[in-house]
């Protein structure tokens, strides 16, 4: 698999049943699950703005023209230095082949590109080793953990916050 061949590109119809799982199906979410949602958001949501709002959206990530996982965003912060926090699942069988990274680096430089934010934010668990390395090679710089900070699996949990700015140096290469 190339890594040039790693492309994001708008939701589309024939997507929705790959992330409908991604609500249903525990394993797929890994650390990130947070309990079953309501898989019928993903139709709604995509006949309402294709999945792509002014505060948040989602787009796909392929690579070798096949579906891989997704990247989202948000909205964070407040007022007029409100910035992006972003997030990804790439299907288990498309893991650990550099896709995660590269399609980070791809997401970052499409919001630095089209939004004016001065900053981009994501957050993991201290066990999602392949998230945090991954952003690291992306250019991400880790800023802090914020204490029990989600509640997951029975627990009150930590979350390693991880931050890029626009000065920043995006890395090139996976
Ligand atoms: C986390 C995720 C996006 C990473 O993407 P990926 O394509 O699997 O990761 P990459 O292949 O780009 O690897 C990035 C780095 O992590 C390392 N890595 C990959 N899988 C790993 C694993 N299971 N354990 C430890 N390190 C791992 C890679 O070796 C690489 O580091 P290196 O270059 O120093 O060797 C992907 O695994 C995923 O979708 N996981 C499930 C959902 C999830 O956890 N999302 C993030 C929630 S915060």
């Amino acid at each position: 698999m190339n890594l040039e061949s790693v492309v994001l590109r708008p939701v589309e119809e024939s997507d929705l049943e790959v992330l409908s799982r991604f609500d249903a199906e525990p394993e797929l979410a890994g650390s990130s699950w947070y309990g079953f949602r309501d898989a019928g958001r993903q139709r709604r949501r995509f006949h309402s703005d294709g999945w792509l709002g002014d505060e948040d959206g989602k787009l796909m990530v392929t690579a070798d023209a096949e579906v891989a996982g997704f990247v989202a965003w948000a909205s964070a912060g407040h007022g007029a230095g409100r910035y992006r926090s972003i997030g990804i699942a790439l299907l288990p069988g498309w893991r650990g082949q550099g896709i995660g990274t590269q399609a980070q680096r791809l997401l970052c430089q499409y919001l630095f590109a089209h939004t004016a934010v001065q900053r981009i934010e994501a957050g993991t668990q201290p066990e999602n080793v392949a998230e945090q390395r991954a952003l690291q090679k992306v250019g991400f710089t880790q800023e802090g953990v914020l204490r029990s900070a989600e509640f997951r699996d029975g627990a009150w949990r930590d979350v390693i916050v991880y931050g890029l700015l626009r000065s920043d140096r995006l890395a090139d290469q996976p």
